[in-house]
């Protein structure tokens, strides 16, 4: 018999009983009479408490720590509770002493590195001193006046959206602006700034369009490219362009910052740069991994949470998970057993996810100071890695995966999947618990598995990821000779070669790899190549004004019902209502045999605009606010650039607010509506061909049409299980989880792929 063990703090012990009722209630669903009946009188289930190896003899440093280095902790702890204006807490991060020096540092030298742990402050800091030496008025902190009269910019690039947010927002108070004053960000679909911004931060993908603008930056005298170690896509494509515009503007100051990795690397890169190093703090943290493998991580993380929450006395709590959906699952689930255990908790929890759809007063939650006799517990994904420093974390759980980008340029699938995270990341998730006193850090993975099925490091984005998006990018910016661009790593050949082909095969580079006029306003569309085929295409089949509905809903699709839409096989539709049955409404008056889930979100967008935006009318459908909210706001921004770009045909209306769509497709006849439907599906083929595919000989999945893979529909779509199955689909996206899932597909006619696509697939030549 195995025997139980919970290794967080042996004289808690005693609290193993209340720890034994746990198990039972993470699985709870709320509203189930029957099981809730049997919570009381529980058996514990062994199988279900998550049991830990203890900390690692060399890891468990926090039993070794010595009497000397406990009251040094004890010491640097009260000092951190005396600090409490914003001034102090500036002064007492770890960058704050090296100010000065780095001010000089990058006066002196066109290209510094800057090292430092996660949270000395490099985000938040850098950019204030050098405005505070003042890199607005002119490059080098010197005079200079700008042809427009304005003044310069400080830029600051973040890899994800939440980052760049969250860090102006915080910026802005601690210089006493609002966010868009003095201190703005921005991100796609979203812009914060004004004329008074001269510190802004912005997402790697928003600098990389404003250089399609004015590719000299001119507005900046200064560029911080911060994470840089995330080597996300754009942030190589950036480095690249950057480093070339240094050699243009000798003036002109790049910083690269980064977490510890690779900041050899990027000195190399950069002929050599001075690497800047901010010695930081870090307390030991020890870490646990289970015994056996987890089957549900989703599930061991919540009982973890409630074996922590009950056997430790304080420290807040640190969960990686790979997505918003995890996250909000997590969530409901931790909120419906404090619920069921709000009489016997010491201490309240509080649950604050954070993911880059929450509006921003939540998303700035987790960072308020958790309130004595309380608990707090923050979901994130690896966001908080090293991008999003929260004090207080004295425990992490750490799932071990994350949702990637896959892509494979001999089948050109790409597919969004979880995988195992690096050793070099559950290193740094790890290193979250250790910011302000010594911390724990439970892996909801063994250790063989650490050892021996984590990479050691992440594979930069560039080397597995799709890169026709980029590449017409880097096409409209005139670099053409792309095999020889200085990458810091070059992608394949082939998957450069494959971009081209599929740029090509959309129309938007002609027969010599030119750039076409097709080309050249695909890269003004802030989409995927792909999308931005669709959105011209449309206006020549006079559907601009459909089409940018049903893009702006794509986005949200997997959040936009409340729950599952899928019916299990033999449940009978016509039971209580759910968000299953209000799905189906939507497919029928949508016709989703005939159009699938794109038309579907067209009905649903429409009805949304017909029932005046309102959430009611959601709730009534299970349908979530917030999530047709947020398409609005990008339907809304979309549809302006489309009007400035000229999209819109002549029999298109006049932009209502959203509800353009809705009016003229009911002042339609029935014809009309139906031809107009075949429009819209048309556009979204011209974009979307190379994601045919055909129904296989057995009916019961699809293979795609270049290289005759399986795929699968995905159990949300309207075509799932359909009969009869249509005999041809495009896809927006595969999802791999146990196959490869399409998800939101739409039937199409062989005629238009072969009229769209004829030298796609003739090349191919079937296999
Ligand atoms: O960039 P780096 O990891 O070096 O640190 P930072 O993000 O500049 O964070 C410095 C300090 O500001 C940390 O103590 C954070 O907790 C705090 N911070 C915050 O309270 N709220 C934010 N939105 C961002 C940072
Ligand atoms: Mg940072």
């Amino acid at each position: 018999n195995r025997r139980m063990q919970f290794l967080l703090d042996e004289e808690h012990g005693k609290k193993h009983n209340r720890l034994k009722q746990l198990s039972h209630f993470t699985n709870l669903k709320k509203n189930d009479k029957q099981h809730e009946e049997k919570t009381y009188d529980y058996v514990f289930d062994q199988a279900q408490a998550v049991d830990f190896t203890g900390g690692d003899e060399e890891d468990d440093a926090d039993s070794k720590l010595t009497a000397d280095e406990k009251a040094l902790w004890e010491k640097i702890r009260r000092e951190e509770e005396r600090v409490k204006t914003i001034e102090d807490t500036r002064k007492s991060l770890p960058v704050f002493q090296y100010r000065d020096q780095l001010i000089e540092a990058v006066k002196k030298y066109p290209v510094l590195i800057v090292v430092g742990q996660t949270g000395s402050g490099k985000t938040t800091q850098l950019p204030q001193y050098l405005y505070e030496a003042g890199f607005d008025k002119g490059p080098l902190g010197k005079e200079v006046a700008r042809k427009d009269g304005q003044k310069f910019k400080i830029g600051c690039t973040q890899p994800r959206r939440v980052a760049a947010t969250a860090v102006a927002s915080r910026v802005s108070d601690e210089v006493g602006t609002r966010v868009g004053d003095r201190v703005g960000y921005s991100i796609r679909f979203d812009d914060r700034t004004s004329e008074k911004t001269v510190i802004k931060y912005m997402t790697d993908g928003m600098l990389l369009r404003e250089f399609m603008s004015d590719p000299d930056l001119s507005e900046y005298s200064v560029m911080m490219v911060d994470e840089a170690h995330e080597r996300t896509l754009h942030t190589d494509i950036l480095l690249g362009l950057l480093k070339e515009l240094s050699s243009e503007r000798p003036e002109f100051r790049l910083l690269i910052s980064s977490a510890t990795m690779d900041s050899e690397k990027f000195s190399a890169y950069f002929n050599d740069a001075p690497i800047f190093n901010v010695p930081g703090r870090r307390f030991p943290v020890s870490i646990h991994y289970t015994m056996q493998p987890e089957a549900n991580y989703l599930h061991a993380a919540t009982t973890t949470v409630f074996q922590i929450h009950f056997s430790q006395k304080e420290g807040d709590i640190l969960v990686f998970l790979t997505g918003q959906d995890e996250i909000e699952t997590m969530a409901a689930n931790l909120r419906a057993t404090c619920e069921k255990l709000a009489g016997q908790m010491e201490r309240q929890l509080i649950v604050c996810p954070i993911y880059a759809n929450l509006p921003q007063e939540q998303q700035k939650l987790i960072f308020m100071k958790t309130p004595a006799n309380a608990r707090k517990v923050v979901l994130a994904t690896n966001i908080a890695e090293t991008s999003l420093t929260i004090d207080g974390i004295a425990n992490v759980i750490d799932c071990g995966f994350v949702k990637e980008d896959r892509y494979s340029p001999v089948t050109g699938i790409q597919s969004l999947a979880v995988v195992p995270c690096s050793r070099a990341s559950a290193d740094q998730r790890a290193g979250r618990a250790g910011r302000t006193g010594p911390g724990k850090c439970f892996r909801l993975y063994t250790r063989w598995s650490y050892m021996n099925e984590m990479a050691a490091t992440p594979t930069p984005e560039i080397l597995r990821t799709n890169l026709s998006g980029v590449v017409l990018q880097m096409e409209s910016l005139g670099i053409t000779d792309l095999l020889h661009f200085d990458f810091l790593d070059s992608p394949s050949p082939e998957a450069l070669i494959k971009a081209l082909e599929q740029l090509y095969s959309l129309g938007a580079l002609n027969e010599k790899g030119e750039l076409t006029w097709t080309g050249a306003k695909m890269a003004e569309l802030p989409c995927d190549p792909m999308l931005a085929r669709c959105l011209l295409a449309s206006s020549s089949l006079n559907c601009c004004t459909e089409v940018v509905s049903v893009i702006s809903m794509l986005e949200e699709s997997n959040s936009i019902f409340s729950g599952r839409t899928s019916r299990k096989a033999g449940e009978n539709p016509s039971a209580q209502p759910s968000a299953a049955t209000s799905a189906e409404k939507f497919r029928t008056r949508a016709d989703a045999r005939l159009g699938g889930d794109h038309l579907t979100l067209l009905e649903i967008w429409n009805q949304f605009a017909t029932n005046g935006f309102s959430p009611q009318w959601c709730r009534d459908n299970f349908i979530q606010y917030r999530a047709m909210n947020r398409a609005r706001n990008v339907r809304n921004q979309l549809a302006r650039l489309c009007r400035k770009m000229n999209l819109y045909g002549e029999e298109e209306i006049e932009e209502q607010n959203g509800a353009d769509s809705m009016i003229r497709m009911e002042s339609m006849s029935r014809d009309e509506r139906d031809r107009l439907k075949v429009r819209i599906m048309k556009s979204f083929a011209r974009g979307f061909f190379a994601n045919a595919a055909k129904l296989s000989r057995s009916g019961d999945y699809y293979q795609t049409l270049k290289k005759h893979q399986p795929v699968y529909v995905h159990p949300s779509s309207a075509l799932f299980r359909m009969v009869p199955p249509p005999k041809y689909v495009i896809y927006n996206e595969l999802m791999l989880t146990s196959k490869e899932f399409m998800r939101n597909c739409m039937p199409v006619s062989e005629r238009w792929l072969g009229e769209y696509a004829p030298h796609y697939y003739r090349s191919s030549g079937g296999k």
